[in-house]
């Protein structure tokens, strides 16, 4: 009996589509579409932990920034033991060499990238800090100057996809093709 898989019969190994990338580069919109063309289960990290735990603003302000990493990185053990997967994680989660290990061996990670500007215009201007509490409290244009720049040798491990002005199929059809023919490992 077949069911689409092999030819002995065995489901080959599908290895999950890992996405990376500062926020609002457009991780979850380009994940879900990735996962619909590969016929993948889609998960975006952010949302399972706002399911469990609650929004996010709310984590940082009541129990720091340190209590949502050790969520992530419980999280990234859980989904190691999964496959079949596109898995658009938070913006900071891969930062963290053990969790990038972890995702890293469970298939490809993708890290996509926008300019300043447009991840501005995206966060929502001034009003960036609302849902994103490391853009909040202060300049947001800077903050994320900040921020890409502390995080720019983390986010270079992997294999970059820039987003900007590129409609999400698009970008997805590159992320496939980066797949497929292995460059990206
Ligand atoms: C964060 C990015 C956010 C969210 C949290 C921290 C980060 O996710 O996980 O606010 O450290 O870059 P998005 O990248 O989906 O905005």
């Amino acid at each position: 009996m077949s069911h689409g898989t092999g030819t002995d019969g065995v489901a080959p190994l599908r290895p999950n589509v890992v996405l990376t990338g500062f926020m609002a580069t457009g991780k979850s919109t380009v994940g879900r579409v990735l996962a619909a063309r590969l016929r993948y289960g889609f998960v975006d990290t952010d949302r399972i932990i706002e399911e469990r735990h609650g929004p996010i603003p709310v984590i940082f302000a009541e129990r720091g920034e340190a209590a949502f990493r050790a969520l992530e990185r419980a999280l990234a053990e859980e989904l190691a033991g999964l496959s079949s997967l596109v898995i658009s994680t938070g913006g900071g989660m891969l930062l963290d060499p053990t969790v990038a290990d972890v995702l890293s061996a469970t298939g490809t990670v993708v890290c996509l990238t926008a300019e300043p500007e447009v991840i501005l215009r995206r966060v929502g201007g001034a009003r960036a800090g609302e849902r994103r509490p490391l853009l909040a409290g202060g300049d947001p244009r800077a903050r994320i100057t900040e921020l890409l720049a502390e995080r720019a040798e983390a986010y270079r491990r992997f294999p970059q996809v820039a987003t900007d002005g590129r409609p999400p199929t698009e970008i997805a059809i590159e992320i496939e093709s980066l797949v497929r023919d292995g460059s990206a490992d």
